[in-house]
């Protein structure tokens, strides 16, 4: 039996639960892309939508008016922006996720820094995922790491993991994932650096203690003028978020990024953001999605 539909214009006018006023999805529109950089284009609005219905819920409001009302009140609005962020963000992830980039960081980049600036055990290689989602390009980066360290790499690292989203970044700090999520990692590299769940009804698996005390997580916004991260970082990971922004912003945030590099570093984008080498002059493309400085 056909659902009985409301006229066009009516949910706009009567601000009915589950649905944004035009100047209502406007306002959030303008804050996100200020505040975090990603564009909402009118084709955007229903995802919004959906995704505040649990917003909106969580808060015990009755509809999306409400909401926005709550979120631009002065007192409530740093708390509620945090979860308007983790709202509109994408946080899908994968351990060795685009793998190419894994076997250039082994292959190519850790030998030829080593050659620029030798090794030894006081060479201490920076590594950064700056989106780090639930933190399993981090602890990708760091099973690289260590495995090669084994193979007998004269270095010690440190892996710096950051993201917007305060519940992806609680999830990358307990490094406890799905045992499905193993599937990408090799199995001899999946033994040696998971521990699974002693609860066997639980299938679940955990990034080994030595791995996870080398790997740190912060929040931190793409979109703030200066980031609190060292200035001699070697690789930088910053895959799948670029998306997101418009030309002028990424430009921008490549730019940032790669004054955290030292001399000879290398920056890594996700295979859709091959685009960045047109928007910062400088920048050395040496792979379609790998740059160097
Ligand atoms: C699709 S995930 C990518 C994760 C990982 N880099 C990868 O490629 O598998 C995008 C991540 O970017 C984060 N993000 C979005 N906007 C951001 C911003 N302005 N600053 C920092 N992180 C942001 C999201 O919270 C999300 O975790």
């Amino acid at each position: 039996m056909p659902q009985p539909q409301l006229k066009p214009g009516w949910a706009e006018t009567f601000g009915v639960a589950g649905s944004l006023s035009d100047p209502h999805f406007r306002a959030l529109a303008q804050l996100i892309e200020a505040q975090v950089g990603i564009k909402l284009p009118p084709a955007k609005r229903f995802m919004l939508e959906g995704r505040l219905q649990k917003r909106v819920r969580a808060l015990g409001l009755s509809d999306m008016g409400q909401y926005v009302d709550a979120l631009f009140n002065a007192d409530q609005f740093e708390d509620e922006l945090v979860h308007l962020i983790d709202v509109v963000t994408t946080n899908k992830t994968d351990f060795f996720r685009e793998p190419a980039h894994f076997d250039f960081v082994r292959n190519t980049a850790i030998p030829e820094l080593m050659k620029l600036r030798g090794g030894g055990p006081q060479r201490n290689l920076k590594l950064w995922s700056a989106a780090a989602s639930t933190g399993m390009e981090a602890y990708t980066m760091a099973i690289v790491l260590d495995d090669m360290i084994r193979a007998g790499l004269r270095a010690d690292f440190r892996i710096l993991g950051t993201d917007i989203s305060n519940p992806v970044l609680r999830m990358a700090q307990k490094a406890i994932y799905d045992i499905e999520a193993l599937t990408p990692v090799p199995e001899h590299l999946a033994k040696r650096y998971f521990l699974r769940s002693r609860d066997s009804s639980r299938a679940e698996c955990r990034v080994v203690p030595e791995l996870r005390s080398r790997v740190n997580f912060q929040r931190m916004n793409l979109m703030d003028t200066t980031y609190p991260v060292d200035r001699d970082v070697d690789i930088i990971f910053c895959r799948n978020v670029l998306i997101y922004f418009d030309k002028p912003t990424q430009r921008k945030v490549v730019t940032r990024l790669c004054s955290h590099l030292r001399p000879g570093g290398y920056l890594m984008v996700g295979h859709s953001e091959s685009m960045v080498h047109n928007v910062v002059p400088g920048l050395k493309q040496i792979r379609p999605t790998i740059f160097t400085v």
